[in-house]
């Protein structure tokens, strides 16, 4: 299992619902996951990748930084075909869009861009275009706390994609979680109800979110 989705997800039904239906929609549509640092992005993120590659979907993960950012397709660069020193701009985004849309056979690759926000031009002007052309399904995090300003703000105006707004979290409630959180066994899996309506900010370690978990009773 995948770090990031070792620990089980708590709560975030509503979410994931959305996330799947987007998935599942023919033609499938692309998703933009809001909310504040810590709130659970990355987490519901990664969820929607595992559920599309369980789907059947290639599937790819790209983390937007500050640092990458400096350079044009930066984040992207692992994804990326090598090219010549020499290459255009308009050179660099045609190949980047065959690298990352494929030959167009087979099930619709979906791409993850976590913190979107921190993206440099020439990517939100990629996923901007894979998105349009359906080529590729995106799954993009932005935070809401950012200065930048949200580049995917274009692509849920427009419909292209489906917008989920993460709120931040109440500790969990349920005895099933406090269970789990004592004895560390027994996984008790998503847990409804309103006192484990999110996790996020209360859980940004495996250590720190039992910690959190054992104190409820
Ligand atoms: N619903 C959840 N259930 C369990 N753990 C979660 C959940 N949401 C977030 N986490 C965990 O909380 C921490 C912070 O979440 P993360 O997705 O990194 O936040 P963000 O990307 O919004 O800053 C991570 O360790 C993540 O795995
Ligand atoms: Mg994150």
């Amino acid at each position: 299992m995948d770090t990031a989705t070792r620990w089980p997800l708590v709560g975030r039904e509503a979410e994931l619902r959305a996330v799947k239906a987007a998935l599942t929609a023919r033609p499938q549509r692309s998703l933009v996951i809001t909310g504040a640092a810590g709130v659970g992005r990355s987490r519901l993120a990664r969820e929607a990748l595992v559920a599309a590659a369980q789907q059947g979907h290639p599937t790819a993960w790209a983390v937007a930084t500050g640092a990458a950012a400096l350079v044009p397709l930066g984040a992207l660069a692992h994804l990326l075909p090598a090219v010549d020193d020499g290459a255009t701009g308009l050179a660099l985004l045609q190949r980047a869009t065959a690298a990352i849309a494929g030959d167009g056979t087979g099930p619709t690759p979906v791409l993850g861009v976590d913190d979107a926000h921190l993206l440099d031009q020439m990517s939100v002007t990629l996923l901007h275009q894979l998105a349009a052309s359906s080529a590729v399904t995106l799954v993009l995090t932005v935070r809401t706390d950012a200065e930048q300003p949200d580049p995917s703000a274009p692509l849920w105006k427009d419909g292209l994609a489906d917008r989920v707004q993460l709120e931040p979290c109440a500790a969990p409630n349920s005895s099933a979680w406090s269970t789990w959180c004592s004895t560390g066994t027994s996984t008790p899996g998503p847990v409804s109800g309103s006192g484990c309506s999110a996790a996020g900010t209360r859980c940004s370690s495996g250590s720190s979110w039992r910690t959190a978990c054992a104190a409820v009773g």
